[in-house]
């Protein structure tokens, strides 16, 4: 007989043969962040997160570096007023989040302040990337001159969906500039776009920015379990879904590819999203990059089922964090976005 029951005999003992800690530096903690002044608001539906102005996110910060938590990933939320069909609040001169990254970089230098390289909280329709006009089968002003005009069903026909793919790419590198103008750490593309990395990349090149990183969003699922963060980023998309950019999740060899495109284009981190659902994919990610940081994104979902089944007194929310959010480093990951990370500690 092998016997096991050594190794667990205690605490003490169980610590000492331990594969796996958590520690405050593999975490990324998310920053919902709104126009104004003292705002820090719940967020509906979306327990113990909330929007912040800038004076207030610049508030809360010191809690985190206290805890040894040094990295932090910034969304700007803005009102509905503000959204347009190409999402111009994403990149316009003095954009949200580029006031934030300059205000956080200059009172926490140290702080790894990411941000996050999508239109859809900033588009009128809430898609990540510019649709193709349904009704009259033209294109929107946006789209590059010389291109073919496709109807929104001659679109999906050729199997590029609502969305227009290439004419997106140039407004995702321009966002991208803007913060790495501001002082953004590492941009995080997570609009699903085919060939936004090297987009990206080439952009920021150009304009002097080399020593700003990427950390692509390469295998994110369309998934069930962003509800409560689109509630967060008023980012629903108004008519039809995200399935023809995101990773259907009966796929993992096509999420292997993704990551495998973005290496190529010039990604310093990649990253599996969801989590907890999608352990098999950070486990064949990490095995096949084993050099790559690699990033899990504990979604706003995930998140929820824990809370909310804690709520009920169904089971024990910290015990249940750590157990998941363990599994997740486990699997593969270097890296975790979470929602509880300041809870953890
Ligand atoms: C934007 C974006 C989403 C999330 C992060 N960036 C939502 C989406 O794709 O609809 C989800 C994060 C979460 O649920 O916590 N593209």
């Amino acid at each position: 007989m092998k016997r096991f029951h050594k190794y667990r005999i205690d605490q003490a003992t169980r610590d000492k043969y331990a594969e796996t800690d958590l520690s405050p530096h593999d975490f990324i903690c998310p920053y919902f962040i709104v126009e104004g002044e003292k705002i820090k608001k719940k967020i509906k539906n979306f327990d113990g997160v909330y929007h912040f102005s800038i004076d207030q996110a610049l508030k809360d910060i010191p809690g985190l570096l206290k805890i040894g938590i040094n990295k932090i990933l910034l969304f700007g939320v803005i009102a509905e007023k503000q959204k347009d069909e190409v999402g111009s609040f994403a990149y316009y001169k003095d954009n949200l989040v580029s006031r934030a990254i300059k205000e956080i970089k200059k009172k926490f230098p140290k702080l790894t302040v990411i941000s996050d390289i999508c239109l859809c909280g900033y588009t009128s329709h809430g898609h990540c990337g510019m649709p193709f006009d349904s009704a009259q089968g033209t294109r929107l002003p946006w789209a590059s001159s010389g291109v073919e005009t496709l109807s929104r069903a001659g679109a999906r026909s050729q199997g590029q969906g609502l969305i227009d793919n290439d004419s997106t790419l140039q407004l995702l590198a321009k966002m991208a500039v803007k913060h790495a103008q501001a002082g953004a750490d590492i941009v995080a593309p997570s609009a699903m776009m085919d060939g936004q990395v090297a987009a990206i990349r080439k952009a920021l090149d150009s304009q002097g920015f080399k020593k700003v990183k990427i950390l692509a969003y390469s295998a994110k699922y369309a998934s069930s379990f962003y509800g409560p963060f689109r509630e967060a980023a008023k980012s629903s998309p108004s008519f039809g879904d995200r399935k023809t950019y995101q990773i259907d999740y009966r796929n993992a060899k096509q999420a292997l590819k993704e990551i495998e495109a973005d290496i190529k284009e010039g990604a310093d981190m990649i990253m599996v999203k969801p989590a907890h659902t999608y352990l098999d994919i950070i486990a064949q990610a990490k095995q096949k990059y084993p050099n790559k940081i690699l990033t899990a994104y504990h979604v706003s979902g995930e998140y929820m089922l824990i809370r909310a089944a804690a709520k009920q007194g169904r089971l024990d929310e910290k015990q249940a964090f750590q157990e998941v959010l363990t599994s997740i480093k486990r699997a593969g990951a270097d890296w975790i976005i979470s929602y509880y990370a300041k809870k953890l500690f």
